[in-house]
Parts: structure tokens; sequence; C-alpha cells
């Protein structure tokens, strides 16, 4: 699925990229972290990218030195501590794995206060150096941080929220491995389309939507939606206080820049799920939402309503919205009393 998918427009985009998306410059804020790192190392690979500008407040420099050796034809630079207004010019994509991880028996939300101004930050100088560039944020707390993103741009009077997107794509990724590792599938033919928030009961698969996942039912069903919500306590307890998941992230975040550098390129067709500003839950005061989003030359070209949902989806789905509107009304608040 993804991942051969990723290939194959990888392929694709090479003739995409001589033409329509000739100078695509993509900053990574954050881009000495577990994430920065490999994440600036696929985006190095990426043919859609023409320049990278990588920023953090360590370490940047030296990962932007080793990853420019890499001979693909995009430009590297690196940025210290106090160049974040030079690593943010021109740039059409700005991704941010900027903040900190959880430690085993945190949740995502426990980092909010810290993460939420650090992201609310770095928001504020891309409205200021580059208003029109789109944010793809994967800093959590999710649910918190593009509402916190979205606002800031908004009081800047910057927002276009066709241009700032939540990073979801790991919650997709390992709900088409982990269905693909039940129903003893290539995960290429056992893509999930995953909706909701980003963390916990807020992840919602939509496994009724698939040939392979569709006859799943009882203590498997329930085990498999477990896993795919809380995949990520998975890694924080393997990893054991040195961090949460970097690479499968790094992997996901590369796959998802891809698909909206395809997008803004004049490609057709490219939808995959991402947590955006949304009409879907906004008569439930729920206003951002991930679903199936088509990404064109703006960004979010389409949102995609979620479709046929089973019973137990609908009660996933019951569970997923007070959380996540709990979570988004505390990123706007924070962003209200800055
Ligand atoms: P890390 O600690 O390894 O790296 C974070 C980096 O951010 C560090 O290099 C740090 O110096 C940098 N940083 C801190 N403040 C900064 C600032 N103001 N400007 C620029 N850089 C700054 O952490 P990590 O494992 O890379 O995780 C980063 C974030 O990504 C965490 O919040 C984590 O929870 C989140 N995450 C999200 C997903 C997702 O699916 N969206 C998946 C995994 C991790
Ligand atoms: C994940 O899903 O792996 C990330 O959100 C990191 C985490 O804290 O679990």
């Amino acid at each position: 699925m993804l991942a051969r998918t990723a290939v194959r427009a990888l392929a694709n985009s090479r003739q995409f990229s001589s033409s329509a998306a000739r100078q695509t410059k993509v900053a990574v804020l954050g881009a000495g972290g577990g994430i920065g790192q490999p994440l600036s190392l696929l985006l190095k690979n990426d043919p859609l990218v023409t320049s990278l500008s990588l920023y953090d407040i360590r370490g940047a420099p030296g990962v932007a030195a080793d990853v420019s050796h890499i001979d693909t034809p995009s430009e590297v630079h690196g940025y210290a501590a106090d160049k974040l207004d030079e690593a943010l010019e021109g740039v059409k994509v700005v991704v941010i794995p900027a903040g900190v991880p959880r430690k085993p028996g945190m949740t995502r939300d426990d980092l909010f206060n810290t993460n939420a101004s650090i992201v609310r930050d770095l928001a504020a100088a891309v409205g200021r150096v580059a208003p029109e560039a789109h944010i793809l944020v994967i800093s959590n707390p999710v649910n918190s941080t593009v509402p916190i993103v979205s606002a800031v741009l908004e009081k800047l009077g910057v927002y276009d929220p066709r241009r700032v997107f939540g990073v979801t794509t790991l919650d997709v990724v390992r709900a088409a491995r982990f269905l693909g590792g039940i129903a003893g599938a290539d995960p290429a033919d056992t893509r999930v389309t995953v909706i909701g928030g980003h963390s916990g009961a807020t992840i919602v698969p939509l496994l009724s939507q698939t040939e392979k996942g569709k006859g799943i039912t009882g203590e498997v069903y329930d085990q498999l939606v477990h896993r795919i919500q809380f995949g990520g306590d998975e890694v924080v307890k393997a990893k054991d206080g040195a961090g949460s998941a970097t690479l499968s992230m790094a992997y996901a975040g590369a796959t998802f820049t891809h698909a909206l550098l395809r997008g803004l390129s004049g490609e057709k067709g490219v939808i995959t799920p991402t947590f955006v500003k949304s009409p879907l839950y906004e008569d439930q005061g729920i206003d951002f939402f991930s679903s199936n989003v088509e990404l064109g030359p703006n960004g979010v070209e389409k949102i995609h309503p979620i479709g046929e949902i089973s019973a137990q989806e609908e009660k996933l789905l019951a569970a997923c919205l007070p959380d996540l509107k709990k979570n988004i009304e505390k990123g706007k608040a924070f962003v209200a009393q800055s």
C-alpha cells in the first residue's frame, strides 16, 4: 500500500519533477532530532524537493553537512538556533517535528506544556517569513498543535486552512501493517482509512471499508483496533525512556510530504487521511478532523466524507469526538491566552 504507492509515486514524480514543481524548497524545523534526521535523509531522496532547509536549536548544520553529500540534485542548507528566519526564506513546505517526545507512562497531552509554545513560536515565524507556506505538523499532541498553528496564523492575518496539516500518516501506516499481518497479506493490499485525530481513542480505523478488514470480528477486531490506536505506546515502552517512534514516523512524514508535493505539482487524485480544518463535525463544535483529503495545487483540494461505517465504528467515533473536542479547545485557548 503506502510503501509501494510511495515508491511508484516517486518513480512517476521523476517526470513531474522536471516540469511542474521545479523550485520546491522544503524546511524541516527540528531537523536535529530523532525524527528530523531520518526525515531529512528521506526528503533528500525525494525528487520533488529541490532545496532542503534544515533548522534546529541544536545540531542542524551538522545534519545538513552530512545529508548534503547524498548524490541527489537537491541543495541542502543547515541553520543554527538564531537563524530561523533565514531557514524559512522562500520555503513552500515546512515540516515541524520539533518538540519533546513521550516517555513511558506519559500521554501525548502530557507534552502540551512544552510543545505548545515551541510550535506556537515556530508557526509565528512561518507566518511572518513564509506566510504562503504549507505547514505539516508532526509535533505532539497533534490534536492540539494543529489548532495552535492555525490560531497563530489567524492572529497574524495569514491563515489559509488549505495549507495546515496534522500528519496522521503513521496511523495509516500502522493500520495497513497490522491488518496485513493478521490477514497474511501484503500491506500494499490492506490500506485502511484512519479518521479522527492522533491519540488513543481519537484514532478511528475504518476496517469495515477494506476487503481484508471487513470480515474481522470479536476479540481479533478489538485487539487490532487497540493496537492501531495505541501503537505509539508499544514503541515508547520498547524504547524504555529513550523516546517514541522516530524511524517509522520519518517514513510516514516523508510519505505525506511527498503526497502533498505531488498535489502541489498538479497531479490529480492524490488522496490521503490528514488532520485539517474540516466541516465534517463542525456542527458538534469540532472544526479539525482527519479524513481522506484530496491534495492539489493549493493544498487541501477536497475533504471527503467518512462514508459508510459499521456499528462498531460508530461507537469508536462516538468515543473519539468528545476527546478530540477537548484537545482542540485546549490548543485554541492556549493561543488566545498567549
Ligand atoms: P527528539 O527530542 O528526538 O527531537 C526533537 C528535536 O526538536 C530536537 O532536536 C530539539 O532540539 C528540537 N527542538 C526543540 N525545540 C525546538 C525549537 N524551538 N525549534 C527547533 N527545534 C527545536 O524528538 P522526536 O522523537 O524527533 O519527536 C519530536 C516530536 O514528534 C514529539 O513531539 C513527538 O511526540 C512527535 N511525534 C509525532 C508523531 C506523529 O505521528 N505525528 C510520531 C512520532 C513522534
Ligand atoms: C506515535 O504515534 O508513535 C507518536 O504520536 C509518538 C507517541 O508519542 O506515541
